[in-house]
């Protein structure tokens, strides 16, 4: 990219651009139709939406709201329930405002963005243009006067820089003395610095084709990758280590396997491997390449490990097409993992994937897993029962309580005569009960699976009679 190119898009970024009228007069108006970020970072990109007749208004509302990325085929499939994004995406919104943001970019995240919303009428709505997302790594160039500059495809007003002379933090810019590699990051990204750029042509050592972070539940193993390039590698000493911890190493004699030791790094013919078995959350770190000169030690960027305790759980995201079931983890999943689903405790054949399309998930009882890590079942709202104080006469107090049972938790709200909401709580509490408040009231439950009703009469007596109350139990389960 030419300096014009990177000014035109700065230009870019600073115009707001005018929302596009989509259908049934919804208008969706992205501030920045272009962004930029560095691999591995995150990104958040953020939109306005309004409705011309004011939205709340004449039953205007947007039901359901979601973020896609732009296909040929037109398709607006949900970014919760692509696989490579599933762990990686939040998204977020305050009113009329959304935003989405992804983490632990990759190159292949690079694409338009589109905000989609479901309306209370059931249609779809796409705010085109949408964001066009580039996703880029700084580079380390040299000049026609030999210095040192620090690149990117991304259009970054005042940087500053940080400098690395073979991966350790200097002062200022490289100079000419003795090193053998430069690297560069941005000032508050240090994470993300560009890949090691030899200093004397193609002789000198370097690592590619390191995963930039990985993410592991405890328990697990997991194995650490690269591929190291050198002319005269067989006379190096190989060793990892964590660059958090530096009296963490482990030298790799002879290039094998220790077996039985929880830290296991390996190299031969460049291919490097630190596998790690039974993962502690202790384990988290930077793990770095490095190798031993006579004189002194070299390493790379590394990889940063992120190790938590396994917290599977079944997510519902529903479309305008119904729901679609996604195992969900706060640690992004490789692509490579299979997944397995069960339905009332059965397992659903030749499901591997993490997102589960096509059920009624208002009935029945589903939970996801991997390996041995299970999530907990998620099924809709039991059908509600109601508990009550025995013996109340008009002028005492009286409690209806609403409960059920479902996973994840239900809210229950009272209605009365069908149509009024009386209470947001799953408790009615009279204090003190009038005989007007005879009638039928109607507890509803719902989660994101489905609802269910429950309706009851009370009847209210004068003082020195019985309040009679009947519980008459039906269920729906509708629109949710
Ligand atoms: C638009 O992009 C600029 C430059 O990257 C950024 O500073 C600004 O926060 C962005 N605006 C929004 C609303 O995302
Ligand atoms: C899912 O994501 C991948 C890359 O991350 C992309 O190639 C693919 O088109 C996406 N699929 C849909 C339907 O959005
Ligand atoms: C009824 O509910 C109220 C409010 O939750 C509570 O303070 C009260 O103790 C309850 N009364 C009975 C009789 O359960
Ligand atoms: C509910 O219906 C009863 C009789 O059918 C009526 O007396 C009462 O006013 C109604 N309550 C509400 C809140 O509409
Ligand atoms: C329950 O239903 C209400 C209104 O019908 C809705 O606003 C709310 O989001 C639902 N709750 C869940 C957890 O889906």
């Amino acid at each position: 990219m030419t300096f014009k190119d990177a000014v035109r898009r700065l230009f870019l970024l600073l115009v707001c651009v005018p929302g596009t009228e989509g259908a049934d007069g919804w208008t969706v108006t992205y501030h920045n139709t272009t962004s930029c970020a560095l691999k591995g970072s995150t990104v958040e990109i953020t939109c306005t939406f309004h409705h011309q007749l004011g939205i709340n208004d004449r039953g205007v509302t947007a039901k359901h709201t979601f973020w896609f990325r732009k296909q040929q085929d037109n398709q607006r499939v949900d970014l919760r329930t692509n696989r490579t994004y599933i762990g990686r995406v939040r998204y977020h919104c305050d009113s009329d405002r959304c935003s989405l943001s992804i983490n632990d970019l990759r190159e292949s995240d690079a694409a338009v963005y589109v905000f989609g919303l479901i309306t209370s009428q059931g249609s779809e709505v796409a705010g085109e243009p949408g964001v066009t997302l580039t996703v880029t790594d700084l580079q380390v160039t040299k000049n026609q006067n030999n210095n040192h500059m620090c690149q990117s495809r991304c259009p970054v007003s005042n940087p500053s820089y940080i400098w690395y002379k073979d991966g350790e933090k200097i002062q200022g810019k490289p100079d000419q003395t003795s090193y053998r590699t430069t690297s560069c990051a941005l000032q508050g990204l240090e994470k993300f610095p560009s890949p090691p750029e030899c200093n004397s042509g193609n002789s000198c050592a370097t690592v590619v084709n390191v995963e930039r972070s990985i993410c592991a539940f405890t328990g697990s193993s997991v194995d650490i990758s690269g591929i190291f390039y050198s002319d005269y590698y067989y006379k190096l000493s190989p060793l990892w280590f964590v660059a958090e911890r530096e009296q963490q190493k482990w030298d790799i004699p002879g290039n094998v396997y220790q077996r039985k030791a929880r830290f296991q790094g390996f190299a031969r013919n460049g291919q490097l491997r630190l596998r790690i078995t039974n993962l502690a959350e202790s384990d988290s770190g930077e793990y770095r390449f490095g190798y031993k000169t006579y004189s002194r030690t070299y390493s790379f960027p590394g990889t940063t490990l992120t190790v938590k305790d396994p917290d599977l759980k079944v997510e519902v995201i529903w479309t305008s097409t119904g729901g679609t079931l996604v195992c969900q983890s706060s640690c992004p999943f490789s692509d490579r993992y299979s997944f397995y689903w069960y339905k009332n405790n059965r397992p659903i054949y030749r499901e591997t994937s993490p997102v589960l399309k096509g059920h009624a998930f208002s009935e029945g009882r589903y939970s996801c897993g991997f390996e041995r890590y299970h999530s907990r079942e998620v099924y809709a709202p039991r059908i509600p029962t109601v508990s009550r104080n025995k013996e109340v006469v008009e002028g005492s107090s009286v409690n209806l309580t609403c409960s059920t049972d479902a996973n994840p938790a239900a809210t229950c709200i009272w209605f009365k005569n069908q149509t009024f909401v009386i209470s947001q709580k799953s408790i009615l509490y009279f204090n003190p009960i009038r005989s007007e408040e005879t009638g039928h009231y109607k507890c509803k439950c719902n989660n994101t699976h489905g609802n269910k009703y429950v309706s009851t009469h009370l009847d209210v007596q004068c003082r020195s009679h019985f309040i009679f109350i009947f519980t008459a139990i039906f269920f729906l389960t509708s629109d949710a």
